[in-house]
């Protein structure tokens, strides 16, 4: 084995349901994947594409039809590993009439916290999850992304190595989803390997190290998320001061022009870095400001519509 350990490792992983007497249905099929660790990674893909089976499958919460894995060195569902992991589940149930810390020493107890480590532990939690301040509110008085917070704060208890979060970010305002995004960037930043499952891509995009785009029960792309947004994605030169002139010149060698924005600048996009490179000159030469000449990104969004547009009809 390498020096990087894997934290999950799968091999044709395969969850099929059973409908009624004879009716099945895929909810995930042949999943070969790694996750190393130490790295946030990101399953994503439209309703019904198989992630929360997935997560469940690692979790050992469901008994796969086929295929093999490992979680931590463990076999899929072996006890070896449950108390090593934490898992935020989509849409987490609480008793409604505890408190956030009554809530936390509840489950603290199942893991067989008590005293003041307990006490300290929840303090720490709850200072690390922004609910502090709040801590005596009552479940059922909290937002739902207060609820999501005190969710990870309860998965994070028994200071796992790996923690599972299913759409962490769903039903969050826009500086909840930044503040949860803050808690799992923390989290690798303690060493932990976090493993996400999500339908909002622009909540991933940032977040994750490493994505896997799950389709209808099928694994579709996966990668570095640096190498998901640049594959096929060609150059581009970031310019200002394009005359009209300049602008026609270029035309030729560029695959599309976008721009003037309102700071008058113009990103012109170019198949290669060849032609990337013309571009610049042609531009520099009757005078424009070159900004950037580099690797052109996608978004997680148009890769995702790529993929999954590829498969139309299937
Ligand atoms: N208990 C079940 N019985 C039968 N089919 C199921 C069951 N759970 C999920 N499925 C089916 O398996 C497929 C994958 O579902 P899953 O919940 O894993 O998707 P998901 O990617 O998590 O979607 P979402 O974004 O909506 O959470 C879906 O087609 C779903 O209908
Ligand atoms: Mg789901």
């Amino acid at each position: 084995m390498g020096e990087i350990g894997i934290a999950i490792r799968t091999e044709g992983l395969t969850k099929v349901y059973r409908i009624g007497i004879r009716g099945t249905h895929k909810g995930i099929g042949d999943l070969t994947m790694e996750v190393p660790e130490g790295l946030i990674y990101g399953l994503v893909g439209p309703n019904g594409a198989g992630k929360t089976t997935t997560l469940k499958l690692l979790l050992g919460l469901l008994f796969p039809t086929a295929g093999t894995g490992e979680v931590l060195g463990h076999p899929l569902g072996s006890s070896e590993y449950k108390a090593r992991i934490g898992y935020v589940p989509d849409g987490p149930y609480f008793y409604d009439h505890l408190n956030a810390p009554e809530l936390l020493r509840f489950y603290g107890t199942l893991f067989g916290l008590r005293g003041p480590a307990l006490e300290q532990r929840i303090a720490e939690l709850l200072e690390l999850v922004g609910m502090a301040d709040r801590a005596h509110f009552r479940v059922h008085e909290y937002s739902k992304g207060m609820r999501q917070r005190v969710a990870v704060a309860q998965a994070l208890l028994n200071d796992p190595d790996l923690i599972f979060l299913d759409e962490p970010t769903a039903g969050l305002d826009p500086m909840g989803a930044i503040q949860m995004r803050n808690i799992v960037l923390d989290l690798r930043a303690r060493g932990k390997t976090v493993f996400l499952c999500s339908h909002l891509l622009k909540d991933m995009e940032p977040m994750c190290d490493r994505v896997a785009i799950v389709s209808r029960g099928q694994l579709k792309l996966e990668g570095p998320i640096d190498e998901v947004l640049q594959a096929g994605a060609g150059y581009r030169v970031r310019t200002t001061g394009l005359s009209a002139e300049t602008r026609a010149k270029v035309e030729s060698a560029a695959t599309e022009i976008v721009g003037p924005d309102e700071e008058g600048v113009v990103v012109v996009k170019a198949a290669d870095q060849r032609q990337a490179l013309e571009i610049a000159g042609l531009a520099a030469g009757d005078g424009s400001e070159i900004l950037e000449v580099g690797p052109d990104r996608r978004t997680l969004e148009e890769v995702f519509i790529d993929v999954v547009e590829g498969q139309a009809g299937d």
